[in-house]
Formats: structure tokens, C-alpha cells, sequence
């Protein structure tokens, strides 16, 4: 007899974007620079120490203890996983569940509607349109859902603007959902929610190590929030579920958290680069606060796609979540070259 899995599950392609084998790949807003080689030696050191045979600290304590020095929150309301994905689905796995809404303002990054259906959550979605720009009109929307969680993604994917903070604050003060913030752009660009937490014990910040830190196969996410919200993920955890080699690569990654910043003004610049010439081209592009843009081409946006694809350049169609574009990353600046000479080519 075949198994029958919950219902709608099949429904549901399993997440993916398309991986071809291309020599310019701007398509999932990595960074485009490996981490140094002063790095690799360090974390190949850290690992020739790290004891296998031993499960890991289970409560990753240097990790958190780096975290908090780098960011300035107190340790206990601090919580690490293997990516920020994984923060979002535990902080699902607490928060959501059968009848407890969860509420996103789209377009916004799909997992976090996706992570909700995984944690059998009702979704509301709360449509913003151009510049997507969250207002008092979408937060009372929000607040009328009696939501137990709400997503603000800040700057948000796949658009890129940044949120007003005082839309966190409304949403805070207003109900008593948990209000998630996701920064994994803050490091580019937008104002950071995190001095709302101290006061505010039902906002979180959700931040991550695979862009900015450059450090996207790693797996290292992590999240800054009340000491009880952090107490009520250790209760939907896995045991063990950071590995003692992601926490070695976590510290190493922190010790060398000067190199990261350093790279920010140039992935800057070709992010504002790519607005200005792909502007310059005759699309409509929209203005960004982190590492990528969103782009409306004169020609249909799939065909682009295509002709960029077979010019061995690789971006994300976003056509389903946001009518007739494509996103693409802040590459070198011999990718963002690459790119800008393929488009060129395409439009003509
Ligand atoms: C807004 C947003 N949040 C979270 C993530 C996931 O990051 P991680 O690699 O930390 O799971 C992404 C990745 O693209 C993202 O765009």
C-alpha cells in the first residue's frame, strides 16, 4: 500500500531555483567573494580541533557569547540554527500552528509563507503594492487577521526597499503576535529593528551569515530576541541540531567580521551600478537597499530570462510574485560587466 501524506502536500513543488551550470551566477543574492584565505586556514585549524566523535555544545554557548559581542545583545536572548530558514521554521514550530494565523505582506521572500504551511499555519497575506512600501492601511490589515505571527522582511526580497521600523512598533505595541523581523540584508542597507526588542518582547530579529558574511553553504543563522522567546525554541529544537563544525565556522566567520564589512561598499557600489545602467537600458528598476535588484525589462521578462541564460548569465525570474521582473544579484564587478554587456545584447 502507498502512504498518503497530509493533504495538499502535493500541491507543493519542493523549494527550488534553478541551479544550471553557468559562469555568472546572480540568481540567489550570495556573495559574490569567497571568504579570505587567512579564513580557510582558520576554520580548517578549528576543525582539525573540533571532537566528532562528541555531540555538539547544545547550546552552541560560544557561538552565542561571539554573537553577543558582535551584535550587542545580551547572550540569553540569542538563539543560533542552520540558517536563518531554520530559525524561522522553529520559531513556527512555537509560535504557529493549527488556527494560529500567520500573516505576511507580500511580495515578500516565499519561505516564510511556505515554512508557515510546513508548521501548519494559516496564512493571510496582506498585498502591498509598488513601492511596496508598508503602511498604517496594510498594519491595521494585518492587525484585523488577530495574527499570532507577523512577518516584516526588512530590506525585504525580492523588491528591496527597507521598512519603516515604526510599522515593527505598531505591530508590537497593537496585538500580541510575534512579530518577526528578517534582516538577512541589514548589513546593505535599511535600520535595524534590534533596538525595539528590549522593549518589545514579541519582536525578533532574524539575521544571517549567507549574505553579507559570505557564507551562504555554511548554514549559519541566527536570531536576537526576548530570553523566553529564546527559553520556548530550545523546547522545539532538535537535539544537536547545530553541528560542532557550524559552530566552529561560526566563530571563525565572527573573528573575521571586519573582512565582511570591508566588501559592503563594493557590493554597494555594483548594486547601485546595476540600478543606474540597467535604468539607462530602458527598463524600469526600483531602487534597493540590499544586495540585488528588481528589474522590469522592456521585452517579456521570461524571454529575458532566456537570452541572459544563454549568455552564460544566470538571474531569478520573479515574474509569479511580482508582475513582468527579475532580480539580480550584486555580483564582482566583472560579473555585473558580464551581466550588463548579455542584457544589452537581449534588449537590442
Ligand atoms: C529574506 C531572506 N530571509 C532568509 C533567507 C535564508 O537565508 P539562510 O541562508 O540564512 O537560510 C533568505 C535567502 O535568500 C532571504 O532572502
Amino acid at each position: 500500500m502507498n502512504a498518503v501524506p497530509r493533504a495538499e502536500l502535493r500541491d507543493l513543488d519542493p523549494y527550488q531555483s534553478p541551479q544550471p551550470p553557468v559562469s555568472v551566477r546572480l540568481n540567489t543574492n550570495e556573495s559574490p567573494h569567497a571568504p579570505s584565505d587567512a579564513f580557510r586556514e582558520e576554520l580548517a585549524d578549528a576543525a582539525r580541533r573540533v571532537a566528532l566523535n562528541r555531540y555538539p555544545d547544545r547550546e552552541a554557548e560560544a557561538l552565542r557569547e561571539a554573537l553577543a559581542r558582535h551584535t550587542g545583545h545580551p547572550v540569553e536572548g540569542i538563539w543560533a540554527a542552520n540558517g536563518s530558514n531554520e530559525v524561522i521554521e522553529q520559531l513556527l514550530l512555537a509560535h504557529g500552528g493549527p488556527g494560529r494565523t500567520v500573516v505576511v505582506f507580500e511580495p515578500t521572500y516565499a519561505l516564510h509563507r511556505r515554512l508557515s504551511w510546513i508548521a501548519h499555519s494559516p496564512v493571510d497575506s496582506v498585498p502591498l503594492s509598488e513601492p511596496w512600501r508598508i503602511g498604517s492601511e496594510h498594519v491595521e490589515r494585518a492587525l484585523a487577521a488577530d495574527p499570532r505571527v507577523v512577518f516584516v522582511c526588512s530590506p525585504n526580497n525580492p523588491t528591496g526597499n527597507a521598512q519603516p521600523v515604526t510599522v515593527v512598533q505598531r505591530l508590537a505595541s497593537a496585538s500580541e503576535a510575534l512579530v518577526v523581523v528578517d534582516e538577512a540584508y541589514i548589513e546593505f542597507g535599511g535600520e535595524s529593528a534590534l533596538p525595539l526588542v528590549r522593549e518589545h518582547p514579541n519582536v525578533v530579529v532574524v539575521r544571517t551569515f549567507s549574505k553579507a558574511f559570505g557564507l551562504a553553504g555554511a548554514r549559519i543563522g541566527y536570531c536576537l530576541a526576548a530570553p523566553e522567546v529564546v527559553e520556548d525554541l530550545r523546547r522545539v529544537r532538535l537535539p544537536y541540531h547545530l553541528s560542532a563544525l557550524t559552530q566552529a565556522a561560526g566563530l571563525v566567520a565572527l573573528r573575521h567580521a571586519d573582512e565582511a564589512g570591508a566588501i559592503l561598499t563594493e557590493i554597494r557600489a555594483q548594486r547601485n551600478r546595476l540600478v543606474a545602467e540597467i535604468r539607462a537600458m530602458g527598463a524600469e528598476t526600483f531602487a534597493s537597499e540590499a544586495n540585488f535588484v528588481l528589474f522590469r525589462p522592456p521585452k517579456p521578462a521570461p524571454e529575458v530570462w532566456r537570452g541572459l541564460l544563454e549568455r552564460g548569465v544566470l538571474v531569478r525570474d520573479m515574474t509569479e510574485a511580482v508582475p513582468g521582473c527579475l532580480r539580480v544579484t550584486a555580483g564582482t564587478r566583472a560579473e555585473v560587466d558580464r551581466f550588463l554587456e548579455a542584457l544589452a545584447e537581449v534588449l537590442r
